[in-house]
């Protein structure tokens, strides 16, 4: 497998190679070659690497199986390794981590769990939505060592006839914080609408279907 060289990764499954990276029936989960690819350009053997809301575990799959070591954090324990905890505050001290990567929630529209502290049961249009996005930020400033890199999945949302652009609300949050690497583009291919009819309906009422998420790569400068 070669690294991406252009800001547009276009991977059409969720996973590579023969054994599994995370679960591809989770909600939302990662494709594993981004994880992969941020690996293979920010981290080397050895290095610690965190993800704090890591699901279906495809983070600490890929880490273990590229020798990083790895924390994977979520409220909604699915992996075997996974350890119950909230974004907003991180077990960890501060300047010791060397690479966090996350795939947020974008909005109210997936059920990951019951858990009422769940990011992901807040709307996009409402701005407690970006606070606690906002703390989450924080925390991962927090624990990262100056230089080091964050990987930060997230989509805008077109719901009921009203575009969010959260993608570009998110990034304004995340420049408070860190300075931008390079923001890539990554190809949706499992969405539930990605069906003939939603396809027809896309055109007929004159709206867009989603095709890509984001992928912010910034750096911590201090
Ligand atoms: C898009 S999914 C992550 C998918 C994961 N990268 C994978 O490959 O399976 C977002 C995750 O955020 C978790 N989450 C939402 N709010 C959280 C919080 N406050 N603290 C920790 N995890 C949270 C959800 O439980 C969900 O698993």
């Amino acid at each position: 497998m070669q690294i991406e060289s252009t800001t547009l990764w276009d991977f059409p499954r969720q996973n590579y190679g023969s054994r599994s990276h995370g679960n591809n029936k989770y909600h939302g989960v990662t494709p594993a070659q981004v994880i992969w690819n941020l690996f293979q350009r920010y981290t080397k053997v050895g290095d610690l690497v965190i993800d704090p809301m890591c699901g279906s575990g495809t983070t600490i799959d890929v880490a273990e199986e590229l020798n990083r070591r790895v924390i994977g954090y979520d409220l909604n324990l699915v992996h075997p390794k996974a350890i119950k905890n909230d974004a907003r505050q991180i077990p960890l001290q501060d300047s010791f981590v060397d690479f966090v990567f996350i795939d947020s929630p974008y909005s109210d529209n997936i059920k990951y769990s019951n858990d009422p502290k769940c990011i992901g049961k807040i709307s996009c249009e409402n701005k407690q939505f970006f606070e606690e996005l906002e703390k989450v930020a924080k925390e991962i400033h927090r624990i990262l060592k100056a230089g080091k890199i964050v990987g930060w999945v997230i989509a805008d949302q077109w719901v009921k006839r009203k575009f969010a652009p959260v993608g570009f609300l998110m990034y304004q949050i995340l420049e408070k914080y860190f300075e931008p690497v390079d923001i890539v583009c990554l190809t949706r291919h499992s969405q539930t609408s990605n069906t003939g009819i939603w396809h027809h309906r896309a055109r007929q009422y004159n709206f867009y279907l989603r095709g890509f998420k984001y992928l912010f790569i910034m750096r911590k400068i201090k």
